[in-house]
């Protein structure tokens, strides 16, 4: 069904720049949205560069709009930019900030939308549903701007959010993609391996951050890349704290805190289990577990020849 998918790119690149246009053109946009991301610190080449938009808190603004200029309503729909309940049809996305999804060549394939203050009725960030052009589990936010610099740099780094992989980037840091709070799934490690073998991870420094980065080291080092893990203090994530700190500061963090999983696993661990021996040899296994999801015979005996030595365990026993 090209035929298909090329009406929804041409519907969604429409709407990538209504919603652009509405945000540096009209005065709603610039005193609301345009505002919002002045106050997360963000510059407007940052803006530009993400092509962020927003999005008017109408019922049906962008759809009227869209119709008018030709664009069919079932295709609107497919594109997941229109909803239609009964007889009523209103925009998915309205009164919110928006951020653009891109495929790796650079089409816009879907939006991810935040609310601009916090509501506990509505949910924080709203998304396009899965399309034709649109498989969530098999995009990573962030690749097309990304995968250059992932390449020249030779590693990637994976945070959770659309505004972590935006502010990192203004700070200089331009080998970052996100997941974008769904799970990490096996294609999106496949499409970091097409640009790189080296991930380090940069989740959120909470508890939810810390519990998806050790399931993700684990799909990580299962599919044949290496891995290395970074907490940041204070439930902080990448946004929140090189805005804190600065780039510079941020940079030499990262250097400085880039941990391998074991050492992770076990700084982790350890601290649960203090001094009971049962809770030890629990995390012992874990490790080991983790070890033996390494597809590569001799990165697998370097990893437990380094286990051996850090938890002061026979090599032997633990192999
Ligand atoms: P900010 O609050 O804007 O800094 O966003 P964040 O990226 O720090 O959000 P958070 O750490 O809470 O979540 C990480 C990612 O999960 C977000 O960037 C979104 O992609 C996704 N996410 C967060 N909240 C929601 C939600 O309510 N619904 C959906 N569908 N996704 C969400
Ligand atoms: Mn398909
Ligand atoms: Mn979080
Ligand atoms: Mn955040
Ligand atoms: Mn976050």
């Amino acid at each position: 069904q090209q035929h298909e998918k090329d009406s929804l790119y041409i519907v969604l690149n429409y709407a990538k720049n209504y919603y652009q246009n509405l945000l540096w053109q009209s005065d709603e946009g610039q005193a609301v949205g345009l505002s919002y991301f002045k106050e997360r610190g963000f510059k407007d080449n940052t803006i530009k560069d993400f092509e962020l938009g927003y999005s008017t808190d109408a019922w049906d603004h962008f759809t009227k709009d869209a119709i008018s200029k030709g664009y069919q309503q079932e295709i609107l729909e497919k594109a997941g930019l229109l909803i239609r309940k009964e007889e009523k049809q209103f925009d998915r996305f309205r009164g919110r900030v928006i951020f653009p999804i891109h495929n790796v060549s650079g089409k816009v394939i879907a939006f991810g939308a935040r609310i601009l203050k916090a509501d506990k009725n509505q949910p924080k960030y709203l998304n396009s549903p899965e399309t034709e052009v649109y498989h969530k589990s098999n995009i990573l936010y962030g690749m097309f701007q990304a995968k250059t610099a992932i390449r020249n740099e030779d590693t990637c780094f994976l945070v959770e959010g659309y505004t972590d992989v935006i502010s990192l980037h203004q700070a200089g840091i331009n080998n970052v993609v996100a997941s974008s709070g769904t799970s990490l799934t096996l294609e999106q490690i496949r499409l970091i391996g097409r640009f790189t073998q080296n991930v380090t991870v940069l989740y959120d420094g909470d508890a939810a951050g810390i519990k998806a980065s050790l399931r993700g080291t684990d799909m990580i080092l299962e599919e044949g890349l290496n891995v290395k893990v970074v907490v940041f203090p204070d439930g902080n994530d990448p946004d929140s704290y090189v805005r804190q700190i600065g780039a510079t500061a941020f940079k030499e963090f990262i250097r400085q805190h880039s941990k391998d999983f074991i050492t992770f696993k076990t700084e982790l661990y350890l601290v649960e289990a203090a001094n009971d021996p049962f809770k030890k040899a629990g995390i012992i296994k874990e490790i080991v577990e983790s070890i033996t999801k390494i597809p590569d015979p001799i990165k697998r005996a370097v990893f437990f020849r380094q286990t051996a030595n850090l938890l002061q365990m026979d090599e032997g026993t633990l192999i």
